[in-house]
């Protein structure tokens, strides 16, 4: 820069621009004097306004270059699945949730999609004053950079709640469209986002399936129709609509003397086993029925020690799939192709089979 600016003079600016980037200043004056209050504002070098561009090209490359900041660090989408209601996907939510917003203090949202008896709410204790039921039937461009704002409930640990439907509403109110756009808002204001989803496969669901990073399917080891149940899941989705390399099993309520083992279970679903969640008949049906989740009241029992384990692993890896985020095929004009026969495969069969 020039030493003779206007209005203040190049030094007065020279002073305040060197508290953050390095400045040369270009003068016609070499006087003692112009050098001395040049080095008390700051300036890296006087240069002469005759400099040969080559030598001044040379004198800006001897520069320190201050790092660029990183770039923040995308959203990250984590779905919470299961074939069965009763598997845990709402205590995985709302402990994630709030595991991921405590340990990491980032922005994290939790969308309840449940048109019908959601529930991550009173998990959480939180009496939202708006639900899914206020924003369901808008025009998705209605759901601007205000949707956070506007709708999410904060809770203690930092995250906030995107509330399902207490009241059941009308079939088909939800468009897969609307939970596009609900994502993309979301994904502005929010570091990670965990979705509670229903059990049912309809087009809303396959939409918030196709934009996550990571799918967790809930499976319990309790009883063989579970385990059936979210083999048929798998059966309907990989290949069709999920990448299996995005879906991460987690077993829940896992204890020692199961009927099924965790490599019964792995055999069934024919995938490794990502996560394993230990049964607590006592801490984890207090926490649901206090609204206060078990990460936050009860850190060092089992299951929140490995729902904090899976936060930590979820926030500091990289997204496992190499695959882009798709948009299905059923966001054409065409309609949606009819979903794949939900079939057993055959090993669940012949394991029925040979338990009986
Ligand atoms: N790891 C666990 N240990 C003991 N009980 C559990 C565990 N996970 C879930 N539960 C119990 O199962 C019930 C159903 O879980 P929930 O998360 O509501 O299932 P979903 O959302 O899949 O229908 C909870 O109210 C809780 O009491
Ligand atoms: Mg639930």
């Amino acid at each position: 820069m020039a030493d003779d600016l206007p209005p203040s003079g190049g030094f007065a600016a020279c002073e305040t621009l060197a508290q953050t980037v390095p400045v040369l200043l270009l003068s016609g004056d070499s006087r003692p004097d112009i050098l001395r209050r040049a080095m008390r504002a700051g300036a890296r070098d006087v240069l002469p306004w005759t400099l040969p561009p080559a030598d001044f090209a040379a004198a800006l490359r001897s520069l320190p270059i201050a790092a660029a900041p990183p770039p923040p660090r995308p959203a990250r989408i984590m779905a919470i699945a299961g074939a069965k209601g009763g598997a845990g996907r709402t205590t995985l939510a709302v402990n994630l949730a709030a595991a991921l917003a405590q340990r990491t203090g980032e922005p994290t949202a939790l969308l309840d999609l449940h048109t019908q008896f959601a529930d991550a709410a009173l998990l959480l204790g939180l009496t939202p004053r708006r639900t899914l039921a206020d924003w369901v039937s808008l025009a998705p461009d209605a759901l601007d950079t205000r949707f956070l704002e506007d709708y999410a409930e904060p809770h203690e640990s930092g995250l906030l709640l995107l509330a399902g439907a207490a009241a059941p509403l009308a079939p088909d109110v939800l468009l897969p469209e609307t939970v596009d756009r609900v994502l993309t808002q979301l994904e502005q204001g929010c570091r990670f986002i965990v979705l509670d989803l229903p059990t049912v496969i309809d087009r809303p669901m396959l939409a918030a399936l196709a934009r996550a990073d990571d799918i967790l399917l809930v499976a319990d080891l309790f009883d063989l129709p579970t385990l059936a149940a979210s083999r048929r899941w798998l059966d309907a989705l990989l290949g069709a609509h999920l990448a299996p390399d995005a879906v991460r099993v987690v077993f829940n309520r896992v204890a020692p003397r199961s009927c099924l083992s965790v490599a019964d279970g792995e055999q069934v679903l024919g995938l490794p086993a990502g996560a394993l969640i230990p049964n607590d008949g006592k801490i984890v049906p207090a926490s649901v029925n206090a609204g206060v989740p078990f990460v936050l009241s009860h850190p060092g029992c089992a299951p929140a020690r490995s729902i904090a384990a899976l936060a930590h692993s979820l926030s500091e890896t990289e997204v496992p799939h190499a695959m882009p985020r798709r948009r299905l095929p059923l966001f054409g004009r065409r309609p949606p192709p009819p979903p794949p026969p939900l079939s057993m495969g055959g090993e669940p069969e012949s394991r029925r089979r040979d338990k009986s």
